[in-house]
């Protein structure tokens, strides 16, 4: 009887403890900086806007990086995930030639441009940690 206890009040703790957690953080959070994405914005003239074009319309071959199209390929995934994704393959003419920096800053820049909100801190240029970021397309909180 003690021992069913003794189980029943830890399973009760762990419960409190899980509820505890924060919920999933989500590019709705402020996740870079503003400055960030300026120098970002450089950085993607530069690298990638000769086939994504200035206003990330995409162009004759070249995606869409803004917009409702955009937004629905990247809409439950992560914001690691196309960082991931930009670091290995981007730019197409000459993949995994960005440092983390540049990646990071130029996707800060994606995310300013689609008006997801900057907020106090830059944005990691690790993927474990950008994988805590979900892309929503629609402010759900
Ligand atoms: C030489 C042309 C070219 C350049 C330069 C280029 N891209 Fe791309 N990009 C493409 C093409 C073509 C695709 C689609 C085919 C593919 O994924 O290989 C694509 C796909 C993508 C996708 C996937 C879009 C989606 O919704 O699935 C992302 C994100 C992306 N590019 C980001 C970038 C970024 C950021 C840069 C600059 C660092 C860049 N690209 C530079 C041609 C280019």
């Amino acid at each position: 009887m003690k021992a069913t206890s003794l189980a029943l009040s830890i399973a009760a703790l762990a419960l409190v403890v899980c509820a505890q957690e924060p919920a999933p953080r989500s590019v709705w959070d402020g996740i870079y900086t503003r400055q960030q994405a300026e120098a970002g914005q450089a950085s993607y003239t530069q690298y990638c806007s000769a086939c994504h074009g200035d206003a990330l319309t995409g162009g004759e071959m070249a995606p869409p990086l803004a917009g409702g199209d955009f937004l629905a390929n990247w809409n439950g995934l992560t914001v690691g995930d196309l960082f991931d994704r930009i670091r290995t393959t981007m730019p197409l003419n000459n993949p995994q030639s960005l440092n983390r920096e540049t990646n990071a800053r130029i996707l800060a820049y994606i995310l300013s441009f689609n008006r997801f909100p900057s907020g106090a801190e830059e944005m990691s240029t690790r993927t474990e940690v950008l994988k805590m970021f979900r892309i929503e397309a629609e402010k759900t909180k």
